[in-house]
């Protein structure tokens, strides 16, 4: 069984005082026991605010990307051991705003999957199509290259310690997520390209994930929870979307 997980990224979004109350918020909202794992990814220099008051809590910590860099003279990054010392348990790798605004390879990507893994950290790994892409038909093509990028560079044995986001960069921000059925062709696809080792692999899909669209996205055979952007910001549209994933 893959137990279900709800990350939030919270992408350049906040400032202390909203991460205080907004954590504080959310811990006492999901106190208890619970099936759903639940994580949020607030920017690098809240992280310590994060692990402060989430330390004795059901709610896990990330961060929102990793250097491929283990240490050294590489001014303004920050080192997957760092974030594994701060207590962080996830980082994602990959997302597409990184992609596109930084340049970011697959190659690259692969590379920063495996450093993650090598420092006790669970890389959450985004995939995921433009709009050219699928209206090339070419959904399958794309995700799959990606995909194969890490799993080539890491082996399968590597990739089984991360989580996948499937996350197609036409959902992310427009308030347009994929339907269920889109997203669940794509995440079976994911499984299928993961091979026998892509049974115990959780895939979270992302890209406008709300209260109102979770519950019908985790009914889906191979969603495993969501990667949440924008309604991750509002406590209690984030903690309708984990219970959704119970
Ligand atoms: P939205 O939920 O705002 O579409 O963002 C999704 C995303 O990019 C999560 O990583």
């Amino acid at each position: 069984m893959r137990r279900p997980i709800v990350i939030g990224n919270w992408k350049m979004n906040g400032d202390s005082a909203f991460t205080g109350d907004h954590l504080r918020s959310l811990a006492d909202k999901w106190a208890g026991v619970h099936n759903a794992e639940v994580a949020v990814c607030p920017p690098y220099p809240y992280l310590s605010l994060a692990s402060d008051i989430l330390e004795q809590t059901n709610i896990a910590w990330g961060a929102q990307d990793i250097s491929v860099e283990k240490n050294g003279a590489y001014t303004g990054e920050v080192s997957a051991s760092m974030l594994a010392d701060c207590g962080c348990k996830f980082a994602i790798v990959g997302h597409s705003e990184r992609r596109e605004y930084h340049a970011e390879s697959s190659e690259l990507v692969a590379k920063k999957f495996k450093v993650a893994v090598e420092s006790g950290i669970v890389p959450v790994l985004c995939v995921g199509e433009s709009l050219e892409d699928r209206e090339a038909d070419k959904t399958f093509d794309v995700v799959g290259r990606q995909l194969l990028k890490v799993v080539e560079h890491c082996g399968l044995d590597v990739v089984a310690k991360g989580i996948i986001a499937y996350e197609p960069i036409w959902a992310i921000g427009t308030g347009k997520s994929a339907t269920p059925q889109i997203a669940q062709d794509v995440h079976s696809y994911i499984r299928e390209v993961l091979g026998p080792e892509g049974d115990q692999i959780k895939i979270l899909y992302g890209g406008s994930v709300k209260p109102d669209s979770a519950e019908a996205l985790f009914k889906q055979k191979d969603i495993d929870g969501a990667l949440v952007g924008g309604a991750s910001l509002k406590v209690d549209d984030f903690v309708d979307i984990c219970k959704a994933a119970e």
